[in-house]
Order: structure tokens, then C-alpha cells, then sequence
């Protein structure tokens, strides 16, 4: 196995979204989730739900509820990440659920990724789907809302990663336009 720091981890991650027929085993699945409930969130509320998904059926019906992204039922295992909005509406009502839900799930979500991406697992973050079809599919409870589905499986060889924007071009001191 290949260990590597955390900044090594983020740098040189990137979306995978063909895989190898590489089963990924449930364990695995576990740990790299372990490493998404340690995310931080918002007062601590953790209101974070995965869905695991392996059943190629269902895999097919997500992708669909995905605007038809071919590349999602063939990932050899999904996480649909989901925000209870009970949980973080009754602490903070509705700058809970309306952008605390949003931010603890892409903490987590990013966590997962990277926990994935250093145990030698591609990912890729989907947010185009329709949630309505995608609770449905799921047979999510009304408080529980879908917000990312996260493709997981070991990369194929030959896709590279895009070039990130130059920090000088996003990157502002003490207000914005600020030069150093
Ligand atoms: C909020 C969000 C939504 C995204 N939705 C999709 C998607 O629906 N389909 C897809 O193929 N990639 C999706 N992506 C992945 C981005 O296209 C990808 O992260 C971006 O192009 C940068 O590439 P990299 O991840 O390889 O660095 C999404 C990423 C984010 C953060």
C-alpha cells in the first residue's frame, strides 16, 4: 500500500469516472466512511446519512435520476450522501436547512473522497439528479435529502487530472481585489 501525506492526498485526487471490474469490499467501504463521520459540521450535529448502493438495479436507476450519466451505474459502488434536515433544522431552523445541511454533507462528502483516494480508490463527486427520483429510489423519509451521490471504485488506467485555477487569479488580502 501506498501511504501519502494529507496535502500529497488533495493535490493530486481527481474525478474518476471509469473503474476496473475490481470488487470493493465492504470493510473497505466502512473505513473510508468512518473517515466522512469524522468531518466537522455545524454545532457538531453530524446530521450526515449515507446510502451504500451495490445492487446493480438500483445503480441503473440512479444513473438515470442523474440526467442518464452512463459512467454512475457502472462504479462498482455508490455512497449517496444525504442531509437529515430535522436534525439541523431543530438546531438552527432554516439557516440549518438551507445551508448548514449543504456544507456538513460536502465536508463529509470530501472526507470520503479523500479517505477513498488514499486508499487507492477513484471517485466522483455527481450533483446533477433529480432528488425527487432519487428519494423515491431510495425510499428516503421526507427529512432526508439527497445531496451528493459519490461514485467509488478503483480507478482505470489513462484519465488524467485537470489543471486547477492559479491561485493569483482567486486569491484576494485583507478584502477583495486586495494585492499582497
Ligand atoms: C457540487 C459538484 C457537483 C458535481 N456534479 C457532477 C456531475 O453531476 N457529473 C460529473 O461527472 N461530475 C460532477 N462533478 C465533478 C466535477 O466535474 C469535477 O470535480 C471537476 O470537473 C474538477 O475535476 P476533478 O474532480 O478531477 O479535480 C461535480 C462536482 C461537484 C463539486
Amino acid at each position: 500500500m501506498v501511504f501519502m501525506n494529507t496535502t500529497e492526498c488533495i493535490k493530486t485526487r481527481y474525478s474518476i469516472r471509469e473503474y476496473s471490474d475490481a470488487a470493493v469490499s465492504e470493510g473497505l467501504v466502512k473505513e473510508i466512511l468512518q473517515a466522512a463521520v469524522c468531518a466537522p459540521s455545524a454545532g457538531n450535529a453530524q446530521d450526515w446519512e449515507f446510502i451504500v448502493v451495490r445492487k446493480q438495479e438500483i445503480k441503473k436507476q440512479l444513473a438515470e435520476a442523474a440526467l442518464g450519466q452512463g459512467f454512475i451505474a457502472d462504479a462498482p459502488v455508490l455512497v449517496v450522501v444525504c442531509s437529515n434536515l430535522k436534525k439541523i433544522g431543530s438546531a438552527y431552523g432554516e439557516r440549518g436547512v438551507s445551508l448548514y445541511s449543504i456544507q456538513d454533507t460536502a465536508a463529509a462528502a470530501m472526507c470520503l473522497m479523500l479517505a477513498a483516494w488514499e486508499k487507492g480508490l477513484g471517485t466522483c463527486w455527481v450533483g446533477a439528479f433529480d432528488e425527487g427520483r432519487v428519494k423515491e429510489i431510495l425510499v428516503l423519509p421526507m427529512d432526508v435529502r439527497p445531496l451528493a451521490i459519490i461514485t467509488l471504485g478503483y480507478p482505470r488506467a489513462g484519465i488524467e487530472k485537470p489543471k486547477s485555477r492559479d491561485l493569483s487569479g482567486v486569491l484576494h488580502w485583507e478584502h477583495y481585489g486586495g494585492a499582497e
